[in-house]
């Protein structure tokens, strides 16, 4: 740089010469000229560093304040008279989620644009493989999530026919979520797939971050996959193979005048939840564009890609604070892997963040984890208080690291005039993607066909050898089966070969494939799918892949009341007493919710407040009728109350037993609760 320095300075003072040559000869500049020169020239370079940055930042605050961190946009595909015609967040699909399943372990997701904590980024097309992180790996490492196994009843069946049968009563079991039917639940199994992004500062060589059997960044470096990224984006011209993507890059500091970059860079990784989700707690998002240009309800979208779900484990609209989402992002360990074991220090009292998510009230966070609440000591009080990372950010995970290959940030923070620390960070941030069940489908073979594995051998060229394409005959059906050709499934599984098809999709409906015997079977794919084709013996179409992305959008605050909006519009009877003028002079349809209210405490700190505890109906009838409940109380001043609650007929009124476990609320409500 320094050497470049004087170059540029030399040459311009050649200039300089070579332009006054005419007149008198001017004196060659004297070192402390050039020197001085020099000096100059570095403080304008610092100065414009440091305006760089300072742009940087205002574009990433703008957009941190436009909306939240989240999905943005998918390639348009559609248009029409009305804006509602046209792709938002979903195109063919939700997040233009596809099938890829005849492969083993691909999942088929386009592209998107998303934002995460400010930054904004488009990907290529994903098609990410089932992988997790890697126990105790270093950074970015991954292994294969492994397969569920198959029931034994399956097993134990003595004919392929038998076996079929008893597969698809699996497949109803956990259709209808029915544990006394088949327990379907270690078959069955739930992962939690993200997007994960950070600033890296690997500048020059171009990492590709995560697998994928069909998608690689069509580019030789960073600076490469730019210069072709910036042409398309000029043109409006699209990579033919949707193998480019949009990735920012940034200074983030300087050292001897020399401006430091760091790459944004982002993947798709799953993790396996380990514990049964019932798929009642996905709750379906009303996106009316699509709804509305395709003219289908809310239960057609549903047995469609277009479906788009949030989890809800309350069984109703209410105002939360740590979720079960939270619970399953706080398994998800950031770039350190699982075995991260990282702490926040907050700088105001110099103490360890908590953890929101785990009793005791002070147990201290591991934030090598993804989370988005944090409790914080108060200043010189008695108690903690609950904070959200980002400033209006609802779906900001972060999670800390010690990557040499990730930004790191310092600031100096003070408690007081003599306590001084210097914190350096380096963090990811992550947004949940999607709910993946993977079924036994996945290892099931009751044919025993052969799997030559996933790299190239001559056993996985015998497969389509000799122009074999998956007829049904001897001499054209697949000789077995490797990652791309992955059919396994006796196609009678299904009472149709249809599904609902999507251009990007790869599968044929069923495929002949010969047996170790050299018997042709008629086979359908086995990989990962949005919904099944409809299974036989009437269990029809079956969804294993439950998109519960966010929307940058719906963080504003536009996108605030147009979510009100809609819940009232779509609910007017429900939402009638609420209505300046009541619609249709609609009779408010008494909600079934009860609510009761906390009496006021006042000390303080926290302040004068108090909370409200909603009921569902078939909660509250257990309550008149003698049971005790656990109620968790809505969130006020910094803190919500968890109550042991009863209902005394002879005073005719409900009162608390205990709050958080004692007789008595550490803040002071009166046991007496009212109709709110
Ligand atoms: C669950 O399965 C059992 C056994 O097949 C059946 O008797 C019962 O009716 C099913 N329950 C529901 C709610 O479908
Ligand atoms: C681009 O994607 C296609 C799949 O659509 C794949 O076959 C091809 O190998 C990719 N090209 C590069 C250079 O990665
Ligand atoms: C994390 O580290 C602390 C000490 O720094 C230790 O007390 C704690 O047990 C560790 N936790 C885990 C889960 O390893
Ligand atoms: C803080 O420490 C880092 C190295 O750990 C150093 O690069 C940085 O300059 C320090 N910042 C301040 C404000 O002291
Ligand atoms: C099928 O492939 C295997 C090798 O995996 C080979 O031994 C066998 O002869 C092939 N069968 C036919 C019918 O080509």
């Amino acid at each position: 740089m320094k050497i470049s320095l004087l170059l540029a300075v030399c040459l311009a003072g050649f200039i300089s010469m070579a332009k006054s040559a005419p007149r008198a000869q001017t004196p060659a500049p004297t070192l402390a000229e050039l020197n001085a020169k020099q000096k100059q020239l570095e403080s304008t370079i610092d100065a414009m560093t440091t305006q760089i940055m300072q742009a940087q930042l205002f574009l990433e605050e703008r957009i941190r304040s436009d909306g939240s961190s989240g999905i943005k946009a998918v390639r348009l595909y559609h248009e029409g008279t009305s804006a509602f015609y046209e792709d938002n967040h979903i195109g063919n699909g939700a997040l233009s989620m596809h099938d890829h399943a005849n492969y083993d372990r691909t999942v088929g997701l386009g592209e998107f644009v998303a934002v995460m904590n400010g930054v904004e980024f488009r990907t290529r097309h994903n098609d990410y493989k089932l992988r997790m992180p890697l126990k105790h790996g270093k950074y970015h490492e991954t292994e294969y999530i492994p397969f569920p196994d198959v029931p034994p009843s399956v097993l134990r069946q003595g004919t392929v026919p038998k076996q079929v049968e008893e597969m698809q009563e699996y497949f109803r079991a956990f259709r209808d979520q029915n544990v006394t039917h088949r327990d379907y639940r270690d078959y069955f199994k739930a992962n939690l797939c993200v997007a994960e992004g950070s600033w890296t500062l690997s500048t020059n060589t171009l990492n590709e971050p995560f697998q994928s059997d069909r998608h690689h960044i069509d580019a030789t470096s960073w600076q490469d996959l730019q210069d072709k990224v910036r042409f398309t984006s000029y043109t409006g011209t699209k990579s033919r193979l949707e193998n480019f993507s949009w990735l920012p890059t940034k200074f983030y500091g300087q050292e001897n005048g020399v401006p430091k970059v760091a790459q944004w860079n982002y993947r798709i990784i799953c993790n396996p939840i380990g514990r049964n989700l019932p798929t009642s707690y996905f709750q379906q998002q009303d996106d009316l564009a699509h709804r509305l240009s395709r003219g289908r309800t809310l239960e057609e979208i549903k047995k469609s890609r277009a479906a788009r779900f949030k989890l809800n484990e309350f069984s109703m609209q209410r105002s939360t604070v740590y979720t079960l989402l939270d619970q399953l992002m706080a398994q998800f360990p950031g770039l350190n892997n699982f075995g991260a074991n990282l702490t926040d220090i907050f700088p105001d009292t110099n103490t360890a963040v908590k953890d929101v998510g785990q009793l005791p009230d002070n147990k201290v966070l591991n934030t090598g984890y993804y989370h988005r609440w944090f409790k914080t000591d108060r200043d010189g009080a008695m108690g903690l208080s609950v904070s959200h990372r980002g400033y209006n950010d609802k779906n900001l995970w972060v999670a800390f690291n010690t990557q040499p290959n990730v930004m790191p940030l310092s600031a100096k923070s003070c408690s007081d005039k003599w306590h001084c620390l210097n914190v350096s960070q380096r963090v990811s941030y992550a947004i949940p993607l999607e709910i993946i069940y993977m079924t036994p489908l996945l290892s099931w073979n009751p044919h025993h066909v052969a799997y030559t594995g996933t790299t190239p051998s001559p056993q996985a060229a015998a497969v389509t050898a000799n122009g074999r394409n998956g007829g049904i005959d001897k001499h054209t059906a697949y000789n077995g089966t490797h990652k791309s050709i992955f059919y396994r499934t006796p196609a009678d599984f299904y009472a149709t070969g249809k599904v609902e098809a999507d251009k990007a999709d790869t599968a044929k409906g069923s495929v002949g494939v010969l047996d170790k015997q050299g018997n042709v079977h008629s086979m359908a794919s086995s990989g990962v799918r949005v919904l099944t084709p409809s299974i036989g013996g009437n269990v029809g179409q079956v969804r294993t892949r439950y998109p519960i992305f966010p929307v940058h959008a719906e963080g504003s605050s536009s996108g605030v009341e147009l979510s009100a909006l809609k819940e009232m519009v779509m609910h007017m009877r429900k939402y009638a007493d609420i209505y300046e003028t009541p619609p249709l002079n609609m009779e408010p349809q008494h909600t079934d919710e009860v609510k009761l209210a906390m009496r006021p405490a006042n000390k303080d700190p926290p302040g004068r407040h108090f909370h409200v505890i909603t009921l569902t109906p078939e909660q509250h009838r257990q309550l008149v009728t003698g049971s005790q409940l656990t109620l968790t109380t809505s969130f006020a001043a910094g803190h919500s109350h968890k109550l042991v609650a009863f209902y005394d007929p002879h005073r005719q009124g409900y009162f608390y037993r205990t709050c958080d476990g004692q007789p008595n609320c550490w803040d002071g409500h009166q046991h007496n609760l009212e109709r709110y």
